[in-house]
C-alpha cells in the first residue's frame, strides 16, 4: 500500500537567500494566459458561507478570486453577479453543477459578464463531468475559462484536462467541514494529491483545494506544484461572508458550513442525499483585508525561507522532509502561559 503525506508530515528546508526585502518577491499566478493573473494566488471557495459579492470584491482587491457559490436558484445567482460588478469587480468567477440545467444557467452567467465557470462537483472524476466540459467546450470555446473538480490523483487530474478544464480543484476529503472520509471510506490526503497532480505534462492550473489552516500550509502547498491555493475556512467568520453575525452565549459568531452538511442540502434543495459535511460557527473575525494581508505576507516570507523570488522558482528550488510527530509538536508555539 503507498504510504502518503499530509501537511503535518512534512516540512520545507531553510536555504540561502540573497533577497533583502520581501517587496522583492513576486507571488503572482497566471490563470488565463494573456488576460487574468492573479498578484495572489488564492480563491475563495464556492460556498455559501463564504463567497458571494461581498467577499468577491475583497478577493479582487488583495489581488485573488472569488467563486460566486451555486446553492441558489439561477436568478439568484445572476443577482449576486451583477452585485459583484456593480459594486466594481472586474473578473467574477461563478460555480455551477452538471447537467442541462447547468448550461442554461452558464449561458445566463456568461450573459452579465461571467468569463470564468468553475464546475464544481465533489467526485469530479465522473462522467457527467465529462459530458458537461465536453457541453460547455462547444458552446463557449474559449471564450470562458473552465475550472473544474473536485479531483485526487494524476489520472483524474489528465482526464479532466484532456475533457476541457483549464485549471483543476485538487482535494478530496480534507475540508474543515467534510465529512466524506468517514462517511464514504474514500479520498485522499491534499498534500498527497498535490504532489501527485502536480506531475502531470497537462497545462491545466492545479488549484489545492481543501485543509488548508495556515499561510504554512500554503506555501507547502505552492512548494508541491499547486498554482493556486483555494480557502474556505481561513476566510469563515469574516465580515465579508454571506450572512448575518448570531450571538451565541453572548459571542458573536457565523455561520460556515459544508456544502453537503445536512442544514446546506435542506436549505438549498429541500432534502438530503449523502450527508458529507457539517454545520458549524466559527467566531466572528471583522473585515477580511487584514486576514488575506496577513496570509499574503505569510506566503512571500515562506519563499524568502528558500531564497526564491516568484513561484516558479520556488517550486523548483524547494526541499521538502518529512518530518516526526514529535517534530510536528515542537513546531507549534508551546510556551507554558
Ligand atoms: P477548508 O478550506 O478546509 O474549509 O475546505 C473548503 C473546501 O471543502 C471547499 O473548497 C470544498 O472543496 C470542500 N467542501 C465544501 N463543502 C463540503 C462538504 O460538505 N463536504 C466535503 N467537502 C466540502
Amino acid at each position: 500500500m503507498k504510504k502518503t503525506v499530509c501537511f503535518d508530515d512534512v516540512l520545507l528546508v531553510p536555504q540561502f537567500s540573497a533577497i533583502e526585502s520581501r517587496s522583492e518577491i513576486d507571488i503572482s499566478s497566471v490563470l488565463r494566459p494573456d488576460t487574468l493573473t492573479l498578484g495572489v494566488p488564492i480563491i475563495s471557495s464556492p460556498m455559501d458561507t463564504v463567497t458571494e459579492q461581498h467577499m468577491a470584491r475583497a478577493m479582487e482587491d488583495i489581488g485573488g478570486l472569488g467563486v460566486i457559490h451555486r446553492y441558489n436558484s439561477a436568478e439568484q445567482q445572476v443577482m449576486i453577479v451583477k452585485k459583484a460588478r456593480d459594486i466594481g469587480t472586474v473578473h467574477v468567477a461563478a460555480a455551477i453543477g452538471v447537467g442541462s440545467a447547468h448550461l442554461e444557467r452558464a449561458a445566463a452567467l456568461y450573459d452579465v459578464g461571467v468569463r470564468i465557470l468553475c464546475v464544481d462537483i465533489a467526485h469530479g472524476h465522473h462522467i457527467l463531468m465529462k459530458k458537461m466540459l465536453y457541453d460547455l467546450r462547444e458552446i463557449f470555446r474559449d471564450a470562458v475559462h473552465i475550472m473544474a473538480g473536485n479531483v485526487a490523483t494524476l489520472t483524474a487530474f489528465n482526464d479532466l484536462a484532456d475533457w476541457g478544464a483549464d485549471s483543476i480543484r485538487v482535494g478530496i476529503g480534507g475540508g474543515s467541514i467534510c465529512s466524506t472520509r468517514t462517511q464514504t471510506g474514500h479520498g485522499m490526503p491534499t498534500l498527497e494529491s498535490i504532489i501527485s497532480c502536480a506531475s502531470s505534462d497537462r497545462n491545466a492550473k492545479l488549484i489545492a483545494d481543501g485543509g488548508l489552516r495556515t499561510s504554512g500550509d500554503i506555501v507547502k502547498a505552492l512548494a508541491a506544484g499547486a498554482d493556486f491555493v483555494m480557502l474556505g475556512s481561513m476566510l469563515a467568520g469574516h465580515a465579508e461572508t454571506p450572512g448575518d453575525a448570531i450571538f451565541i452565549n453572548g459571542q458573536k459568531r457565523k455561520v460556515y458550513r459544508g456544502m453537503a452538511s445536512k442544514d446546506a442540502q435542506i436549505e438549498w434543495r429541500g432534502r438530503t442525499s449523502s450527508v458529507e459535511g457539517v454545520s458549524s460557527t466559527v467566531s466572528y473575525r471583522g473585515g477580511v483585508a487584514e486576514k488575506l494581508h496577513e496570509i499574503k505576507t505569510g506566503i512571500r516570507s515562506g519563499l524568502s525561507y528558500t531564497g526564491a523570488r516568484n513561484l516558479c522558482e520556488f517550486r523548483s528550488k524547494a526541499l521538502f522532509i518529512e518530518q516526526s510527530s514529535s517534530g510536528a509538536t515542537e513546531g507549534l508555539t508551546h510556551i507554558n502561559l
